[in-house]
Order: structure tokens, then C-alpha cells, then sequence
């Protein structure tokens, strides 16, 4: 699967949804999470990221590999302000923006890049 890695804290340009035919990125409140069992690497996501926040998983840069766990997370914890997991929703545009992110992202700092 594709991830979206810290680049896309508190940036969140959405180009990425928009380029998706299976509808996998989701849009949590500081970031948005692809879902690692509904994505099918078609790859389209990644080249239309202003800040090159999208990587295959195996191609993620060392300093943010703790993101590829941490997007499965978002689907399969409860997390701060939704306590029940998502699970596999099958599809961001009838789920919307979920007011909720991951220990990770919410840990860090304003604008972190
Ligand atoms: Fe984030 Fe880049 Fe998509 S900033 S919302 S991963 S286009
Ligand atoms: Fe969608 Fe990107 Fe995966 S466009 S199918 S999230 S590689």
C-alpha cells in the first residue's frame, strides 16, 4: 500500500483524493490516512502531492517509516475523539472528514515541516 507520511500535517492539499479510483485516502483532522487494505498501489496519488508527502510502502524515507504503521492505525484503533476503530469503511467521500488523529500525528508539533 501507499502512505502518506508527515509532509501532509497540517497541510492536507487533498490533491491526493481527487486522483484516487478506489476512494482510500481518508481525511482525519490534521492529516489525511490511506487505508492499506483498500488501496491498490495504482500510484496516481503520489506524483500530485505538492509537498511529496506519498510513498510506496517499502519506499518511505527512514526518518517517517513509523507513518506506514501509523496510517493502518488510524482504521484499526480507537483513537481520542472516536473511540470506536473504522475498520474498512469502503470509501472517504461517503465517510467525510474524521475530527480524529493518530497518537503520532496528534503528538506533533504545529506545522512540523
Ligand atoms: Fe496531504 Fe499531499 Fe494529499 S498534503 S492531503 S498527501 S495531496
Ligand atoms: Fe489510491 Fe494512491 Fe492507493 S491513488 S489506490 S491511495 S496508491
Amino acid at each position: 500500500a501507499y502512505v502518506i507520511a508527515l509532509p501532509c500535517v497540517d497541510v492536507l492539499d487533498r490533491a491526493c483524493v481527487d486522483e484516487c479510483p478506489v476512494d482510500c485516502i481518508y481525511e482525519g483532522g490534521r492529516a489525511l490516512y490511506i487505508h492499506p487494505d483498500e488501496c491498490v498501489d495504482c500510484g496516481a496519488c503520489e506524483p500530485v502531492c505538492p509537498v511529496e508527502a506519498i510513498y510506496y510502502e517499502d519506499d518511505v524515507p527512514e526518518q517517517w517509516v513509523a507513518h506506514t504503521a501509523d496510517n493502518a492505525a488510524f482504521f484499526t484503533e480507537g483513537l481520542p475523539g472516536r473511540e470506536t476503530p473504522l475498520g474498512g469503511p469502503g470509501g472517504a467521500a461517503r465517510l467525510g472528514p474524521v475530527p480524529a488523529d493518530t497518537p503520532l500525528v496528534a503528538a506533533l508539533p504545529a506545522h512540523p515541516l
